[in-house]
């Protein structure tokens, strides 16, 4: 399962892509609204930023939601890296771009996903990656981790390429839970990735293994 983070904080990809486990960054309007960025040029120079720290796809939302704005859109942004890939909103003239992209050989996230029939139209116009927002679905009181699984399976039984991309996780369960249903890739915040390393077992082990180290180190 590969593991994207999702933010535009330049401090928190560099230090996610320290870890050495980092395999991409997904990003999205209201993410990027929080950082320090304003005028439109400031923004994609941003995106190039993420792209000097992650050698991996790095998702970049474009704003447009009529076919030709996001086409237009969208190929600047595939302009600005090589690693750029471009988030699509799961709407009708989003589902005519994803095709027109794959066509183009450009690559595509299709985001704000939430049902498996989204997900098969995605899969059909070809989207590299789909967004299937699991925390959002928990939030609303339905299970997001079994739509995981069921988009999982369709894929599986069609063959589809596209990869299923759980998104809008919220906690660590949410990465173990979406590796049981074999999500192909993951983004979470930081936080969230930071929080697979905690367990106090780890915490008093160590204790326990230093104090002893200690003991057998200063006796004579
Ligand atoms: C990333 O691709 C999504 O835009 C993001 O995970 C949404 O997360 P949220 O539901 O926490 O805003």
């Amino acid at each position: 399962m590969k593991f994207f983070i999702d933010t535009a904080n330049l401090s928190q990809i560099q230090e996610a892509n320290d870890l050495g486990i980092l395999d991409g960054v997904t990003t999205n309007p209201s993410l990027m609204a929080k950082e320090d960025i304003s005028g439109e040029q400031a923004i994609l120079d941003h995106y190039v930023k993420i792209c000097s720290i992650v050698d991996g796809p790095v998702s970049a939302e474009v704003i447009a939601t009529d076919f030709e704005g996001i086409i237009k859109e969208g190929e600047a942004l595939a302009k600005l890296h090589k690693n750029i890939v471009v988030k699509v909103p799961m709407i009708k003239d989003g589902i005519k771009a994803i095709k027109y992209f794959s066509t183009k050989g450009i690559k595509t996230n299709c985001t704000l996903v939430f049902s498996a029939g989204q997900a098969i139209l995605a899969a059909k116009a070809g989207a590299t990656y789909l967004s299937p927002f699991i925390g959002r679905i928990d939030d609303m009181n339905w299970d997001g981790i079994e739509l995981i699984e069921q988009i999982v399976d369709i894929y599986d039984i069609y063959g589809y390429q596209t990869e299923v991309l759980a998104a809008s996780i919220r906690n660590p369960l949410h990465i173990v839970k979406c590796a049981e249903v074999g999500a192909h890739v993951i983004t979470a915040p930081l936080s969230a990735i930071t929080g697979l390393l905690k367990h106090p077992l780890t915490d008093i082990g160590l204790a326990q293994f230093l104090a002893d180290h200690k003991k057998a180190a200063e006796s004579k």
